[in-house]
């Protein structure tokens, strides 16, 4: 992926929440992201689209510090999160749904769900993002004592998505 940039603003006035200024990255054999730069304003939501192999995976990766940057910044409300961890990351509210899901499927639906709030600051709004998921998705609800991977793939992306409902989400 080469020097990606955002074509659409959400209109200028409000604050950038997330913001990459040409990061590149790869893997120890390959050199992925090369020069990517975007903003995310608070609010608005932006997609990225590419052809298999691009590197859109590993440009999510890249911002929850799953995969390290080689270089270019990356800030979130004006913090610099190079080099910060992944689960520190995670604090500050970004969450990464991984797209084949990674459920434990013999674990209910609510523990996977829990198991999204295993961090000491997410674990006190615990009872509180429940209910939020459960409104988004009833199908979990009912499905709750259910083992996850028991759940059609839709429901176990529902249960993916539910469970990145982090402390910095709410
Ligand atoms: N763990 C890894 N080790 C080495 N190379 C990797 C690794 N993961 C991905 N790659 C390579 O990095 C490049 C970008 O892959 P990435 O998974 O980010 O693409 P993608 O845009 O998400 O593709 P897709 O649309 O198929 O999901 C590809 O050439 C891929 O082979
Ligand atoms: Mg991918």
């Amino acid at each position: 992926m080469r020097a990606w940039r955002k074509f659409i603003s959400a209109g200028g006035l409000k604050p950038i929440m997330l913001s990459l200024v040409d990061v590149s990255a790869g893997y120890s054999s390959l050199h992925a992201l090369f020069g990517v730069s975007l903003e995310v304003a608070a609010g608005e939501t932006v997609g990225v689209i590419g052809p298999n192999g691009a590197g859109k995976t590993t440009l999510m990766r890249v911002i929850s510090g799953l995969v390290a940057a080689f270089a270019g910044a990356i800030t979130l409300d004006g913090r610099s999160i190079v080099g910060v961890p992944a689960h520190r990351i995670v604090e500050h509210g970004i969450a990464h749904v991984p797209e084949n899901r990674r459920l434990f499927p013999r674990l209910t639906v609510e523990d996977n769900l829990r198991i999204g709030a295993f961090i000491p600051s997410a674990r006190h709004h615990f009872a509180e993002q429940l209910a939020w998921v459960y409104q988004l998705f009833p199908q979990l609800r009912e499905r709750r004592h259910q083992p996850a991977g028991t759940l059609s793939g839709g429901e176990q992306q529902m249960c993916a998505i539910g469970r990145c409902r982090g402390p910095g989400c709410c």
